[in-house]
């Protein structure tokens, strides 16, 4: 793959398949992970992976259908209900390290997309280890 002038980093990235995959691959070691898992409220991870792919495919420049299903991301304010603990962020960028591994992007690209993820997740823990709110 080649960056193309003027594509969005979207497109660049392979636009809709790649985030499909990505978030396909992330959510198949959310399952694996009873820890993890059990923060996820529903039984089916079908709709919590559409959220995922809609606001990821949006925040690196692809179609704007979260906002309009969802209205403004406020990702902290989403996640206050789980309680993300710093061994829950570890295996949540466990995982999505692990999908973006089988993306196989050129590294420039890969390097922005984990730089992204490490900041999020790190911004997005709201619980100490011992179970006090942050
Ligand atoms: C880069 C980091 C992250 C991003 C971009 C992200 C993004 C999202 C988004 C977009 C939603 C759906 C919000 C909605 O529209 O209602 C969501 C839900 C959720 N996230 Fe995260 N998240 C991140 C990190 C984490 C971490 C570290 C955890 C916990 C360990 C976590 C646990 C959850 C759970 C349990 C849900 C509810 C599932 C659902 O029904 O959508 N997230 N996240």
């Amino acid at each position: 793959m080649f960056a193309q002038p003027g594509a969005t980093f979207y497109e660049q990235v392979g636009g809709a398949p790649t985030f499909e995959r990505l978030v396909h691959e992330f959510y198949e070691g959310v399952k694996a992970d009873p820890e993890l898992r059990a923060l996820y409220p529903e039984e089916d991870l079908g709709p919590a992976e559409r959220r995922l792919r809609m606001f990821l495919e949006q925040y690196f420049g692809g179609p704007g259908t979260y906002s309009q299903e969802r209205g403004h991301p406020r990702l902290r304010m989403r996640h206050v209900p789980f309680a993300v603990t710093l061994d829950m962020r570890d295996r949540w960028l466990r995982h999505m390290y692990a999908a973006m591994d089988t993306l196989e992007l050129p590294a420039e690209h890969d390097e922005l997309m984990r730089d992204y993820f490490f900041r999020a997740a790190h911004m997005l823990v709201n619980t100490d280890d011992d179970g006090t709110r942050l």
